[in-house]
């Protein structure tokens, strides 16, 4: 649908006059369209009549496309639009996630500095209309950092959803090859794709191709390949939204690390947040307040996604021993000895060993506060029996 975008000025500028007609031959072509597949053209007409439907004394409201359109325009991406490939071997050079794909996604759980600092780019992005229009440059080149599992991959996926991008994710499989001068052709007809298409450029594994230039066993491509990337980041600049991720960022060229204009480090969550995490997991399961601060504790150093795998693993115990009303503890002990992990912690240490060791542990935790009722809600034992336990580890 070449001409859309001037379809929807047209749209805007009529339904301002809140002209009834106007409204319905608008609503009867959101619904052929949605009827025809054209959903994120449906979606478009359905923000702006929406806006019109919000507005106060004529005045519209920007909508959400509007907004998004100042950090990212071009064409829309439709059911029509397929991704480019490698010309040998057809393989994709990237995957095509919709909004309506990824609107269903809650955004990771982040520690609250981390937070404030992610919700500020955010609404940059909503407001990069207004900051354009006083001559504010905004931030479009973003790099995530930081250990494997920490969301960092969602919170992209989030960040697109709420700006109603489509995201163009690239495929590191299908992009590398081992022909010479290859991956550098898929690098620029990646990046000539993204920057034709209004949506956010997704570079996750990003130190797969925007490695150090010095790696000596690999060196010519290597310099070709972060070549193509460097110029390709520079032309797309001003033109739409991208967000490189890696886990190695010390592997990254310092050319390119460079390049971003905001790169946030997406940290291990701390206690609070890990409570939070397991709180959203354990939601609608018989997991007592005091369960979860025994399993923040025990949690240090954990990623969200293996605090997500912990939880799951809970609620899986729970379902299936039901009748005997297993205590949490049951299960994390369980967890443990089929989890094994070559990356020990004290906690880890300690519950390996019998309740006398651990337990006194987990009181002293520094990061929250954990009381005796809180390890007798952990264990579905009672305060004098904890208290008794502790007694005997002492004696220990
Ligand atoms: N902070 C978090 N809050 C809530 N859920 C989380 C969090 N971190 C991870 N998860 C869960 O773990 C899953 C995997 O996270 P994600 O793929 O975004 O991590 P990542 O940082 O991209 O990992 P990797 O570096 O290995 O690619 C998420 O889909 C989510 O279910
Ligand atoms: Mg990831």
């Amino acid at each position: 649908m070449e001409h859309f975008p001037i379809i929807l000025a047209l749209l805007r500028a009529s339904v301002r006059d809140k002209s009834a007609a106007v409204v319905q031959h608008a609503e009867r072509l959101r619904e052929a369209l949605q009827k025809s597949g054209a959903d994120d053209e449906a979606q478009e007409i359905e923000l702006i009549l929406e806006s019109a439907r919000q507005s106060s004394a004529g005045k519209l409201v920007p909508s959400r496309v509007v907004r998004s359109r100042a950090i990212s325009s071009g064409e829309m991406i439709t059911a029509n639009t397929f991704p480019p490939v490698d010309k040998e071997t057809s393989a994709p050079l990237a995957e095509i996630l919709t909004v309506d794909r990824l609107a269903e996604l809650a955004p990771p759980i982040l520690d609250t500095r981390l937070e404030r600092a992610v919700d500020h780019l955010a609404e940059q992005w909503l407001g990069a209309h207004d900051l354009q229009a006083a001559g504010i440059k905004v931030p479009r080149t973003v790099l995530f950092f930081g250990a494997p599992g920490t969301g960092k991959t969602r919170l992209a996926l989030w960040a697109a959803a709420k700006l109603g991008l489509p995201v163009v994710l690239a495929r590191l499989d299908g992009l590398t090859s081992s022909y010479l001068g290859t991956t550098a052709r898929n690098i620029r007809a990646l990046f000539d794709f993204a920057n034709r298409y209004r949506c956010l450029l997704l570079l996750d594994e990003f130190d797969g191709i925007a490695k150090l230039r010095d790696d000596p066993q690999e060196l010519g491509e290597v310099k070709r390949v972060v070549n193509a990337v460097l110029q390709a980041m520079d032309a797309r600049a001003p033109l739409g939204l991208t967000v490189a991720i890696t886990n190695h960022e010390g592997l990254l060229d310092p050319a390119v690390w460079r390049r971003f204009d905001v790169r946030i480090e997406i940290s291990l969550p701390n206690a609070a947040t890990r409570m939070k995490i397991m709180e959203r997991y354990t939601e609608g399961f018989a997991v007592n307040p005091g369960s979860i601060k025994v399993l923040a504790w025990l949690t240090e150093g954990y990623s969200g996604s293996e605090i997500e795998t912990l939880c799951d693993f809970i609620k899986r115990h729970m379902v299936l021993y039901a009748e005997k009303e297993p205590s949490v503890m049951d299960a994390v002990h369980l967890f443990l000895d089929l989890s094994a992990t070559n990356r020990s912690t004290p906690a880890r240490e300690a519950l390996a060993r019998e309740d006398a060791y651990w337990v006194p542990q987990a009181l002293a935790y520094r990061d929250i506060k954990i009381v005796q009722a809180d390890i007798a809600d952990a264990t579905h034992s009672t305060q004098s029996r904890v208290s008794r336990l502790l007694k005997s580890a002492e004696r220990i």
